[in-house]
């Protein structure tokens, strides 16, 4: 079953000599519990598609359908919405809040979104990803590898549709980087999550399941 879709997606930047075709007619598809890993040069579209796929930018042409929902369908405050339930994004920086414990930080789409936070889950996510033991610590106190597992504890909390990474391991060690994606792996076969993430380092790219690889906007 596929659980993300995209049609003929195109993305232009700029205008004349600076025109640059981010997207280039991109349809892939994504099926549910499949670890894809999106590759591609520095400046090929990677960000640009990745963003699109969680409605976080929206395409000059084409559409995306998550979960058989077209995204261009929304409004901002229904899109809003519909991220926060389907969409977990990890980012290269961790993006948790400095002032919450790791607790806080991983719960708190949940408390956004009104919804009670199932602890049993969280026990067996957290254990995981071998932070159990640090969910009372602010940010700060902890390594980058552990704060990037706070941040992929949050995305796994919601039970999304898909959770989309964006290079998350850019500021991180091999050691930790490869850890990381492990933990992020088999987190997604353990609670069959769909997980997508765009990487330059070719050691993670082949634990994929399916590698896309984009040039010049172009899916090749
Ligand atoms: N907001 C923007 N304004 C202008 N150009 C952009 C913008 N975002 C991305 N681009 C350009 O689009 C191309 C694809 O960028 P991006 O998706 O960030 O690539 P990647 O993530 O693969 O490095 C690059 O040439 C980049 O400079
Ligand atoms: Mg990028």
């Amino acid at each position: 079953m596929n659980i993300l879709t995209t049609s003929q997606l195109t993305k232009t930047y700029g205008t004349g000599d600076a025109q640059v075709h981010a997207l280039n007619d991109v349809s892939i598809e994504i099926e549910a519990g499949e670890f894809i890993a999106i590759v591609g040069s520095s400046g090929s579209g990677k960000s640009t598609l990745l963003n699109m796929l969680g409605g976080l930018d929206t395409p000059d042409s084409g559409s995306v359908s998550v979960r058989g929902k077209d995204l261009s369908q929304l409004n901002n405050e229904e899109l809003t919405v519909f991220r926060r339930r389907n969409i977990g994004f990890v980012f290269q920086n961790y993006n948790l809040v400095p002032i919450l414990s790791a607790y806080e930080n991983m719960t708190l789409p949940l408390k956004l979104d009104g919804v009670a936070v199932d602890e049993p889950y969280v026990e067996r996510v957290t254990k995981k990803l071998a932070i159990h033991e640090k969910l009372d610590q602010l940010p700060g106190n902890l390594s980058g590898g552990q704060q990037q597992r706070v941040a992929i504890a949050r995305a796994l909390l919601t039970k999304p549709a898909i959770i989309l990474a964006d290079e998350p391991t850019g500021n991180l060690d091999s050691k930790n980087s490869l850890e990381v994606v492990s933990l992020l792996k088999s987190s997604a076969y353990e609670f069959h999550q769909t997980i997508a993430i765009v990487t330059h380092n070719e050691e993670i790219a082949q634990m994929a399941d399916r590698m896309i690889r984009i040039e010049d906007g172009k899916v090749c």
